[in-house]
């Protein structure tokens, strides 16, 4: 049974009786439509053929038969489907009501109660640059993180900073031969990738650097002073550098243990790998074999007793197992890492951890710039906060332009900005590779964040004209208020609104916020449409009402939609 039930189409489902197929069953089979001509919900007759000994189209024909117009939904067979027409000013009716009621707690549900969601995301690395390469997983693991809250899950967002490594070494390096206190203070992270790509530079022509890398990173994991003290700053440097970008992202983390945390946790799984006989040594390194399961080994310590990202990766997920008992726990990084998180549930798997099966990696694409990507070491690194604040430049030349007179405009440009890149980002199915264009997530007419907002304040100043809208909407609507909705353009916004929560369902049984965002754009342009053919504020008397209340309810349903998403709604712009 899916997570979320939706009473229409649960009592579409109870409708359908067939012997010994239940309505959980007929539930999950109902599906909608591609072509709304064909009805709100169809059932495929074809998956009860065999067990009937009938024809589809024979079975679809006699439940329609029996099902018939009831009042709520009419049933039709078509080509052995079941399609079913709700009661459009029922539905109408229901709707408007329930999200005028509701607002902003539309599509909430309980369905996650009592369940630990844990979400690994954004995970940057310490001392490198928050660069455009993060922004996938900074607001896919934030959308998902909202919209399990939402659907009543304990959600535990975790950011596992790469905080330990060889990297470190070349720093300290770095900073004690061409670095400075003083520096450091001032440009802070800027300071700080100088010095990494000039590391980089300079071992290029003087091997012996790496070398002396290696000893620094050694005497820091050995809890050298001096190197603890710098790494400490590298990291303090860091951190209050991409909390700037969280906080313009509004984005906010349970639980910061990252790599280093699991400095001293990690014996325990090693050991427990020897007891069960899965570690195998291979020229003085630790690795287990997964040969048999076709991938190439996993290198758990190397021959100089080095641990490695993976074996940090094993004791977390046994920290996090233990910590948060968690039902699922996710991993949104880069499809660069499949063959990582592959190797890591199969070693824990292998181990016995039967919640292994709860362990997902939920991969993306990479983002790109029109003009190419990026790589730290070369220096040519394109940072998030950089192409915000671009973006959030571009915001306030458009609106200063469209609007002259508007208030605020700088507030104003900062969440149509940060809101463009963010919706960008959540635009398309994870896995693609996107190429960031700032004309094109700042179209007001395309399908992008601004154009959503834009919807929204359409509707904003639609009510605020109306003068009185929280008492004309005081009292449910009836039937009669509905009859100005007795048209195309209505019902298929209403459909849409009606979707809303199923679509977080979606959201979440495929990972992907994506299906929000489409789902918001359908609704802008449905929206549009509607404002387009059809008087609002001087509609005939009788209409008004109806009217109003899907005005509201579009409101309502984008204005949370956007922030589940991440995106803030300016009132206007
Ligand atoms: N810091 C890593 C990177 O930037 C991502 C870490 C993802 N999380 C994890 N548990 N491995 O590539």
């Amino acid at each position: 049974m899916p997570e979320f039930i939706n009473p229409n189409k649960l009592r579409i489902a109870r409708l359908v009786e067939i012997e010994g197929v239940t309505a959980e069953e007929i539930y999950s089979l109902l599906a909608v439509p591609q072509d709304s001509e064909m009805g709100d919900y169809a059932l495929p007759c074809f998956r009860f053929a065999k067990a009937l000994r009938k024809a589809p189209q024979a079975i679809a024909a006699e439940l329609a038969q029996r099902i018939g117009d009831n009042g709520f939904c009419k049933a039709e067979a078509v080509n052995g489907y079941l399609n079913f027409r709700l009661n459009k000013a029922m539905l109408a009716r229901d709707t408007l009501n329930s999200v005028i009621s509701l607002q902003d707690k539309f599509g909430d549900s309980e369905a996650g109660k009592g369940k630990t969601v844990c979400i690994d995301f954004s995970s940057i690395n310490i001392a490198k640059p928050f660069h455009i390469g993060h922004l996938s997983t900074t607001v896919i693991g934030a959308a998902l993180y909202r919209v399990y809250k939402k659907m009543g899950y304990n959600a535990v967002g975790i950011n596992h900073l790469g905080d330990w490594g060889t990297q470190f070494g070349k720093l300290i390096v770095a900073f004690k031969k061409w670095g400075s206190s003083e520096d450091l203070n001032k440009r802070g992270i800027l300071a700080l990738t100088d010095l990494y790509v000039r590391f980089h530079s300079e071992a290029e022509k003087d091997p012996a650097l790496d070398e002396e890398a290696r000893r620094s990173f050694k005497s820091l994991e050995d809890g050298d002073a001096e190197a603890t003290g710098l790494y400490n700053l590298f990291k303090e440097i860091t951190l209050k550098e991409v909390n700037k970008v969280y906080e313009r992202l509004d984005i906010a983390f349970d639980s910061y243990n990252g790599e280093a945390f699991y400095n001293d946790k990690m014996d325990p799984v090693l050991r427990d790998l020897e007891a069960k006989n899965l570690i195998v040594e291979s020229e003085g390194a630790k690795i287990v074999d997964l040969s048999d399961y076709g991938m190439p080994p996993c290198l758990l310590v190397k021959a100089d007793g080095a641990t490695l990202y993976a074996t940090r990766d094993l004791a977390a997920a046994f920290y996090r197992k233990n910590t948060y008992d968690f039902y699922k726990c996710l991993y949104v990084v880069a499809y660069q890492q499949n063959l990582h998180f592959k190797q890591v549930f199969k070693v824990l798997e292998l181990m016995g951890a039967e919640w292994a099966k709860d362990l997902v990696h939920v991969p993306f694409g990479m983002v790109s710039l029109e003009d190419g990507t990026m790589s730290t070491r070369k220096g040519k690194v394109v940072w998030l906060s950089d192409v915000l604040d671009r973006t959030v430049e571009k915001s306030l030349a458009i609106i200063s332009q469209k609007s002259p007179d508007l208030k605020d405009k700088e507030r104003i440009a900062e969440k149509i900005g940060v809101g463009a890149v963010v919706f960008f980002a959540l635009s398309n199915n994870r896995i693609k590779d996107i190429v960031f264009s700032y004309d094109k997530v700042l179209n007001f007419d395309g399908e992008t964040g601004p154009y959503v907002q834009y919807t929204n304040v359409r509707c904003n100043s639609i009510l605020r004209r109306a003068g009185n809208i929280e008492e004309i909407l005081a009292s449910p609507l009836t039937e009669e208020d509905v009859k100005g909705l007795d048209n195309k353009e209505s019902e298929v916004l209403i459909a849409l609104i009606e979707r809303f929560p199923s679509i977080l369902n979606d959201v979440l049984d495929k990972y992907e916020p994506s299906i929000l965002t489409r789902h918001l754009i359908d609704i802008a342009q449905a929206f549009n449409r509607f404002y387009l053919e059809h008087r609002i504020l001087n509609a005939e008397e009788e209409y008004k009402k109806g009217r109003l209340a899907l005005v509201y309810a579009t409101r309502a349903v984008l204005t949370e939609g956007l922030r589940l998403l991440g995106i803030q709604s300016p009132e206007e712009m």
